[in-house]
């Protein structure tokens, strides 16, 4: 990837969504086209919708494929983020269904975690940089400490309970994990379990766009209840969840401010050697 400066940001804050398992479409996005990208990695999961909520430039992407189609070992991360890159995306909000590691944090939860744990090394095309510039990019802070406090905010706003810390380890998937590898998650530090957030948090990262998750719980991770997990359990609970998930999303949107005040947008100038 040509380093992203080649693509000014004078224009006022776009933001992408990525909509996970059960989110195929956003309701409420009043859709002003739909955008078929193709970017240097391939295409993305799916069409891009472009449209607004209240007067904002939103884009959406379905990270599966609008049918659901695609499972998260073989999502094109790079194509997906270099497509919002070309739109001029600079703020993502991502929505993922994951495992909690806590019984406490029951199905329906929503989780804005602060931290990752990336066990999908090696398996995912995890990064823009591949040959050409050597590029390190800071990734102390994986989500945008900004965009987290706005959703953190809105949900105070709209009297959503929500967990406002929390890291989540990235497993490749397909498979669900082994009761013993949640055990050993736990005591590395995971609060939640998902198959997404890596590598797409830190392809982010490297085209200076602000990344939050936005984690709905849809199930005790495994061994933590005596029933095995179902994919079903996971559509069934973000779909319950989708209301006050819009609701939520809607407020945040609502409360950005063109500015940018951290440092994603900078992210790539100390990181070349
Ligand atoms: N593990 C991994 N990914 C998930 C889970 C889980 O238990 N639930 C939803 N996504």
């Amino acid at each position: 990837m040509q380093k992203p400066e080649c693509i000014p940001y004078n224009n006022p804050m776009k933001i992408g969504l990525i909509g996970g398992s059960g989110v195929y479409q956003l309701e409420g996005l009043h859709v002003v086209e739909t955008r078929t990208i193709d970017t240097p990695f391939g295409m993305p999961s799916a069409p891009i919708t472009e449209g607004e909520i209240d007067g904002r430039p939103v884009f959406f992407l379905p990270r599966h494929g609008a049918n659901h189609e695609i499972p998260p070992h073989r999502i094109n991360y790079r194509a997906n983020i270099a497509a919002f890159r070309q739109l001029g995306v600079d703020r993502i909000f991502s929505i993922g269904a994951v495992g909690s590691l806590h019984t406490e944090w029951n199905p329906g939860t929503i989780v804005v975690p602060d931290q990752i744990i990336d066990m999908t090394v090696g398996a995912r095309a995890g990064t823009f940089f591949d040959s050409g510039q050597v590029m390190h990019v800071d990734f102390s802070e994986p989500y945008c400490s900004g965009l987290r406090t706005t959703v953190i905010r809105a949900a105070s706003e709209t009297h959503e309970i929500v967990i406002d810390r929390g890291t989540y380890v990235c497993t490749n998937g397909p498979r669900l994990e082994s009761a013993a590898e949640i055990r050993y998650y736990a005591m590395i530090g995971a609060d939640i379990v998902g198959m997404t957030a890596m590598p797409e948090a830190v392809l982010a990262r490297e085209a200076e766009i602000c990344y939050c998750g936005i984690c709905i719980v849809t199930n005790p991770a495994a061994g933590l209840k005596n029933e095995n997990l179902t994919a079903k359990e996971v559509i069934d609970a973000m779909k319950e969840a989708s209301v006050q998930l819009r609701l939520l999303l809607r407020t945040a949107i609502l409360a950005l401010s063109p500015d940018r005040h951290c440092s994603c947008g900078s992210a790539l100038s100390e990181a070349g050697v």
